[in-house]
């Protein structure tokens, strides 16, 4: 366990605890301590210290716990997963499972992501103990065409999730966003590997903002640009280890019985949460533009655009809205 790991577990209290106590527990000096919590601040961990009563961190730390998240976990989706990890840092969760042997149903969760992916490339902002950034793989013997879809089918499996927690008024964005009130609370991201006609190893990645307003405005601003909403302003409160498990429980669900399902199982469901039913949008693809009426999904989740020259189909690009989730 790192020495930062250690300092929050003392700390995640929320009470005052001298530098002396620390260095003690953590085997090292005063100053070393000292230095240590030096490091928090760098993480942009807020620490209070008040002299003559220590340090602490204002409203306590609910760090993310392997055992706490089995121990919340339903036993049929303990038994389907061969092992959960979390860390405190690492690249990419994603990365992680994708670097892991075929075969294996692995979850990965992290406190801190330094090279957390995003979507076409982008950078996923993923700052310390704040936010839910959670893999889970799997392996599909049918090749890569019964996974069709299934980006959109995560989209509704989290938002039931979250729903199921006491989150209302949530919305899914084509292809996988989520959002509140239009502003991006969540994303999906899904990574493949092995054989696209057989053995294929699938990654799903989901990253989920839970408390992220304590950061610094101009740091919100420049890392996410665009409108973000987080679980805390929209009202739910909810200890991670806890999401993080109905999460993996409706992944789990989902991923078993996708390759027979399909995401016309989950089309009805995605309608339902489809934050731009009716509404005019433009499709943004690197080659061009096309603006329609967002009419819904085909049976493989491919979006349905009523444009001039009639529906539609389209499997790529993104969805923009004037005045809207721009991205
Ligand atoms: C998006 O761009 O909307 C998708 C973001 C997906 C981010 C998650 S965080 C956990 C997992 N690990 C990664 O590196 N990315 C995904």
């Amino acid at each position: 366990m790192s020495d930062i790991r250690k300092l929050l577990m003392l700390l995640s209290d929320g009470e005052f605890h001298s530098g002396e106590a620390l260095g003690a527990a953590l085997g090292i000096s005063r100053a070393g301590a000292w230095k240590r919590l030096q490091g928090l601040e760098a993480l942009d961990i807020p620490v209070e210290s008040v002299k003559g009563l220590g340090y602490r961190l204002p409203g306590g730390l609910s760090l993310l716990r392997e055992d706490a998240i089995s121990a919340a976990m339903s036993s049929d989706a303990r038994q389907k997963l061969h092992a959960v990890y979390v860390v405190d840092e690492i690249d990419s969760t994603n990365r992680f499972l994708l670097d892991r042997p075929v075969g294996r149903r692995e979850a990965c969760l992290a406190e801190r992501q330094t090279a957390g992916r995003g979507r076409r490339g982008r950078v996923w902002f993923s700052p310390y103990g704040r936010n839910l950034y959670l893999s889970l793989s799997w392996t599909f013997h049918q090749g890569v065409a019964a996974v069709q879809g299934l980006s959109l089918a995560v989209g509704v499996a989290v938002a039931q999730g979250l729903h199921s927690l006491g989150l209302s008024n949530l919305s899914l964005k084509w292809p996988n966003d989520l959002l509140w009130q239009d502003r991006k609370l969540g994303g999906v991201l899904i990574e493949l590997s092995g054989d696209a006609a057989g053995e294929c190893k699938v990654v799903v990645g989901i990253g989920l903002n839970v408390s992220m307003s304590e950061l610094p405005a101009e740091q919100l601003r420049t890392q996410i640009g665009q409108p973000w909403a987080d679980l805390k302003t929209a009202g739910l409160v909810c200890d991670r280890n806890i999401l993080s498990a109905e999460i993996l429980n409706r992944l789990v669900g989902l991923l078993d019985g996708y390759h027979e399902r399909g995401f016309d199982h989950y089309r009805t469901s995605w309608q339902e949460l489809n934050a731009h039913s009716g509404r005019t949008v433009e499709l943004l693809t690197p080659a061009t533009s096309v603006s329609g009426v967002m009419l819904g999904v085909t049976s493989e989740g491919a979006l349905l655009l009523g444009t001039e020259l009639g529906v539609r189909e389209f499997t790529g690009g993104e969805i923009s809205v004037r005045g809207g989730n721009d991205r």
